[in-house]
């Protein structure tokens, strides 16, 4: 098991916030259903930007695509930071997404373990997904309003549980290791990490570093449904952060949007 951080030491998490503009209202929960739908209903009733959610145990927290994040207390991060950008439109959504997961790759790094990232929002160590990010919006016409960016990150042995690795392979950071972490300095170094990239997310250099860990460069890919995706070999980002792909079919496809990716395998016959 994890220290019992989220109990006892939620003064010292308290004590080390804000980072920059994150967490100078954190809100901290034992139990919650999703930190993403508590923080989208503060920022419904004003609650303002780098507001923070954190809950030690999820009972119905969400993941991509409708599925479900259970996060078992004790044993995992689970967190939402309230956002409120001019930034925050349909054209850049994905660099939002792109920003959650790099600063899980840099927090990550500070603990010795190099990870990737499967576009458009899951955190690969050892090709095992760690991490995963969820951007929820209010959209207001063709503005939005506010979104929450959500991460969850499996920590210790016991965030996993047999069934969570029937739909893609998991890990923790603590088997990743071999050790065990503190999950409030693997949290900080993550905020810190937000907080750093957060002013440079339109620029050069962020898509840059997102680029380089990028998982499946140069692999046979498909990106959303297997038979209508788009298939071929992952260049990569372009400049604007959309990701590259090389189809035999149109050539170099550009992508944005958040269809989730895969490596592709020839089935057998
Ligand atoms: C995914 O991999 O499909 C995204 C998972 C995102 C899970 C996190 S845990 C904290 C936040 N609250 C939620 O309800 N979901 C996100």
């Amino acid at each position: 098991m994890c220290p019992p951080v989220w109990g006892g030491a939620l003064d010292a998490l308290k004590a080390k916030l804000p980072i920059a503009w994150i967490g100078e209202k954190i809100h901290y929960y034992p139990s919650l259903e999703s930190t993403n739908d508590r923080a989208m209903q503060l920022a419904a009733d004003g609650a303002p930007h780098g507001t923070l959610v954190v809950a030690d145990e999820q009972t119905h927290g969400k993941g991509r695509d409708g599925k479900v994040w259970i996060t078992r207390p004790g044993t995992s991060l689970a967190f939402s930071l309230i956002l409120r950008s001019t930034l925050l439109n349909a054209e850049n959504l994905h660099r939002f997404i792109g920003l959650g997961a790099i600063a899980v790759v840099d927090g990550l790094g500070k603990t010795g373990l190099n990870s990737s990232i499967k576009w458009p929002n899951d955190v690969l160590v050892n090709d095992k997904k760690i991490a995963g990010v969820l951007l929820e919006g209010s959209w207001r016409s063709e503005r939005i309003e506010f979104a929450t960016l959500g991460i969850g990150i499996n920590v210790d042995r016991g965030s996993i549980q047999e069934d969570d690795r029937m739909d893609y392979p998991a890990i923790s950071v603590s088997e990743a290791l071999g050790s065990s972490v503190n999950r409030e300095s693997l949290l900080i170094d993550i905020l810190e990490a937000l907080a750093g990239w957060y002013p440079r997310v339109s620029d050069q250099d962020f898509v840059s570093h997102w680029d380089t860990h990028l998982a499946y460069k140069g692999d046979e890919v498909i990106l959303g449904e297997e038979t209508a995706g788009v298939r071929g070999k992952l260049i990569g980002l372009d400049r604007n952060g959309s990701l590259q792909i090389d189809t035999e079919r149109d050539g170099v496809v550009n992508a944005r949007h958040q269809s989730s990716l895969r490596r592709y395998s020839v089935q057998p016959e």
